[in-house]
């Protein structure tokens, strides 16, 4: 330890330069390091490296500090593929090796469970994906100032639109069709001073590529401006003027996602997981996690990558329950180009449809509730079904563990967990846990 290290906890202080060995990977990219027995959390910083820091917010028992120095490299350490890095927040793990991203991401989610007081010793399987070109959606933000438009990501925790030429996480025709909408908004001024964003959707084999351009602009005249040069890349392009209110100009807002032999049509407003590479076997994980017959419900169901499989492999009733319209009208379409009568689409809120649901014995039950996790009268609600099984999808390791360890107090532990890389890069990860009644 340096003499910095071993100041009584008390003494650090905004401002100050310290050194550090970071002990660990946290959540959000972060490293913990220790500092006279304060926990400071230095972000960019990765297990094993060696660092200088600058402390920020001091808080009770930890402090935050930026990176300022690399001592010592970690030993997964290479140099970032991409330019943008660092001043592009998207990908915080990419001057790591793939292979000390996943170990990385594997000690996180541990790491998670075990805070909220869920700890998982067990075995996690982790299923991994190709680093570039794996995203299938994006949001791309505008910023138009003194300096000319930008078009690009925000700042990972910021409001800061990074102006960027092209991202690795997207496919070649995607970064096309940024490129091609950027000239769009470059040439006509008056779009890209009321433009807020796009939204872009692209099929998994590339072969359909729509966007929603978000605008402030009275909707004929930002029909006329889009319509006066619409982008080639495109195969669907609408504008969104005022509060929902998409006008469809070009082709059909609607990419196909093949999931085995089933076709699922996915609107661009509808929700989809972003990994082109992992989501069939996403799909698949959670059928094979759930074998026996009777009936399932998928809750948070969106257009029901995971109620059709299931549906076509038992044959049995899957109800599926979804909030958002447009998910709501792709899967209604999806249930019957697929012909799977078997499911049932509910239209409601997950907590009325338990309550107005009879529980069934020997009942399985999907979850992939979005980032906030499940309102915790509705572990009551599932729990209390006294379901055979519960498949929990989840994309945020802290509200998992705080919901794995409500679901242990009434009676279902988790018996496998698995990680899937969907986010390569970046500091998100998806977890598949299924949970038995103790
Ligand atoms: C993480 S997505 C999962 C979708 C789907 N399982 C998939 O993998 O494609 C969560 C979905 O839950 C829906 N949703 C969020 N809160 C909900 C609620 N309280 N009741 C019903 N649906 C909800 C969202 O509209 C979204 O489609």
């Amino acid at each position: 330890m340096t003499a910095e290290e071993e100041r009584p906890a008390g003494d650090l202080r905004t401002g100050q330069a310290i050194e550090a060995t970071i002990e660990k990977a946290v959540y959000r990219g972060r490293g913990l390091a220790r500092v006279g027995g304060r926990v400071v959390f230095v972000p960019r910083a990765h297990a094993g490296d060696r660092v200088r820091a600058r402390v920020g917010e001091v808080h009770a028992g930890w402090a935050e500090a930026s990176l300022a120095e690399i001592l010592v490299p970690a030993a997964g350490r290479r140099t970032a593929p991409c330019p943008y890095v660092p001043r592009c927040g998207g990908c915080v793990y990419q001057d790591l090796g793939y292979e000390a991203q996943l170990a990385a991401k594997e000690g996180v989610l541990r790491e998670s469970l075990l805070r909220a007081g869920a700890p998982w010793e067990g075995p996690i399987a982790v299923h991994s994906s190709p680093e570039e070109g794996w995203r299938l959606r994006a949001s791309l933000h505008v910023a138009a100032g003194r300096d000319g438009l930008r078009l690009g990501l925000r700042e990972e925790g910021t409001r800061r639109v990074v102006d960027l030429e092209r991202c690795l996480q997207l496919s070649e025709g995607t970064n096309e069709a940024w490129v091609e909408l950027r000239t769009l908004l470059t040439e006509n001024p008056k779009l890209g001073a009321r433009v807020n964003g796009i939204d872009l959707l692209e099929s998994p084999d590339g072969g359909a590529r729509v966007a929603a351009v978000t605008t402030t602009l009275a909707p004929r005249q930002a029909t006329a401006l889009l319509r006066a040069s619409p982008p080639e890349r495109l195969t669907g392009l609408g504008v969104e003027v005022g509060r929902g209110r998409l006008h469809w100009l070009q082709g059909t807002p609607f990419v196909e996602m093949n999931v085995g032999p089933l076709t699922l049509r996915v609107h661009v407003r509808s929700f989809f997981q972003a990994n082109r590479f992992l989501y069939e076997s996403l799909a698949s994980t959670v059928s094979g996690l759930l074998p026996g017959k009777g009936r399932v419900l998928d809750l948070y169901a969106g257009v029901g990558l995971f109620a059709l499989p299931l549906a076509a492999r038992d044959g049995g009733e899957v109800v599926a329950v979804e909030r958002a319209l447009t998910a709501v009208e792709d899967a209604r379409a999806n249930v019957r180009r697929n012909r799977l009568e078997g499911v049932r689409i509910v239209p409601t809120d997950v907590r009325q449809a338990l309550a107005a649901t009879r529980p069934e014995p020997g009942e399985r039950i999907v979850l992939d509730p979005p980032r906030t996790g499940l309102e915790k009268e509705v572990v009551a609600l599932v729990a209390d079904r006294r379901p055979a099984a519960v498949v929990y999808v989840s994309c945020d390791p802290p509200t998992l563990g705080r919901d794995l360890a409500r679901f242990a107090a009434r009676g279902y532990r988790p018996d496998t967990v698995r990680l899937f890389d969907l986010f390569p890069d970046t500091f998100h990860l998806e977890t598949v846990v299924r949970l038995r009644p103790a």
